[in-house]
């Protein structure tokens, strides 16, 4: 998709925005609007009738744009937050869940049999990435998307916009764990990062296969061999 066509999309998701604080954030804040907005939303603003999961509201970014979506295409969103998120939004297709992200089962009592998109935003450590993940995986249709949030750690290393010494751990720690479940499951997924700010990842689920256990990459960086073709030069 090109620059005008993003720019003329995201001019007419402004434009249906009632609430004017929610259209204030996206206005001042180009950060989600790379991340979310320009990778996400071209990708599911014309599925008609999609179910959402999304793991994660605080100021609303991606529950306003996935509220778009469903208001678009008769569509249904479930959103869990552990804090009470529930006054947030007024709007007749969403769902408000109260909840840890892990507590599965009273999760599974509100959210239909198979979900179209999910998001993954709460606690940004690497195994439980990986448990919200595995959990949720089977629910998700074929062709659908999990979108992961926060997998770059260069924003956070030292000296740099935001330095932080455990965001930059858990977010490098993240993105490294998405390789390793995607090094066991290269025909069950398709994996792409997007580095722009505290980066955001989009998995495509190809079949509707298991999703293997994660596959640790063996790396021959720190090796005798990787220190002599230092050595050598080549
Ligand atoms: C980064 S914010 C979400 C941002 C949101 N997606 C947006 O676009 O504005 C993280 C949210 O996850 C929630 N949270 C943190 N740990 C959680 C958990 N284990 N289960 C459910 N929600 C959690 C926090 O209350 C917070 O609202």
């Amino acid at each position: 998709m090109n620059t005008k066509d993003n720019v003329e999309l995201f001019d007419n998701f402004l434009s249906r925005i009632k609430d004017e604080n929610i259209k204030k954030l996206w206005l001042n804040d180009a950060h989600f609007r790379e991340k979310f907005f320009d990778y996400v939303y071209p990708d599911i603003h014309k599925v008609d009738q999609l179910n959402i999961l999304e793991f994660g509201v605080h100021a609303g970014y991606s529950t306003s744009l996935f509220l778009d979506v469903c208001k678009l295409n008769n569509g249904k969103l479930y959103s869990v937050d552990v804090n009470d998120y529930s006054k947030s939004f007024n709007d007749p297709n969403w769902t408000f869940i109260k909840s840890r992200d892990d507590n599965f089962d009273y999760i599974e009592k509100f959210i239909p049999e198979k979900v179209d998109v999910i998001l993954i935003d709460t606690l940004h450590k690497a195994n439980h990435v990986e448990k919200i993940l595995y959990n949720y995986y089977p629910k998700l249709k074929k062709d659908g998307l999990i979108i992961v949030d926060d997998v770059s750690w260069l924003y956070y290393t030292k000296n740099s916009e935001r330095d932080n010494f455990f965001r930059e751990i858990n977010n490098k720690e993240t993105f490294f764990k998405l390789i390793d479940i995607y090094n066991s499951n290269k025909e069950n997924i398709n994996l792409e990062f997007n580095f722009a700010h505290s980066g955001v990842s989009k998995i495509k689920k190809k079949n509707n296969l298991t999703l293997n256990k994660a596959n640790k990459i063996k790396s021959r960086t720190f090796t005798l061999m990787n220190l002599i073709k230092k050595i050598l030069g080549k």
